[in-house]
């Protein structure tokens, strides 16, 4: 078996992985757009259906990541393991937060520490897509490239 057939196997999945990823930031960053609407407030009800399809997004996403190519390059690559286990563990942390948004969402509209916390994830999300791109490409040896 060549690295070329893994390769020419690995870049299907490798765009559907940054589809998925973009679709989730659309998300994030429409909610995140309309939350600094002025002209209208958001009905913290809206906000919170919001954020519960962009948990269902996630937790699908997360578990075929981990499931496919994490599974695929930790057996490719044994000594990336640890690396795939730790953005396991940020997948887990990242639910949480979202879970929290979700149980405090009262608190969306009065005072600023919700908002904060929503940045916070935000940022948290994109930081978290950007290693996991690094990691995958490496992973699955896809020439840079391809971006
Ligand atoms: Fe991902």
């Amino acid at each position: 078996m060549s690295d070329s057939f893994l390769n020419e196997g690995s870049r299907p999945f490798y765009t559907h992985f940054t589809c998925e990823h973009e679709a989730i930031d659309g998300v994030i960053h429409d909610l995140q757009r309309d939350l600094n609407d002025v002209s209208r407030k958001l009905p913290t009800s809206q906000i919170a259906g919001r954020l519960i399809q962009l948990r269902e997004m996630m937790s699908r996403h997360f578990l075929e990541e981990e499931e496919g190519c994490f599974d695929e390059i930790c057996a490719r690559q044994p000594h990336m393991c640890t690396e795939t286990k730790q953005l396991e563990q940020t997948h887990k942390m990242l639910l949480e937060i979202v879970d929290e948004l979700i149980a405090d969402v009262d608190e969306a509209n009065s005072g600023t520490a919700w908002r904060t916390r929503f940045n916070r994830f935000e940022h948290t999300m994109m930081a978290h897509e950007n290693d996991e791109r690094t990691l995958v490409r490496r992973g699955l040896m896809l020439p840079e490239e391809d971006a």
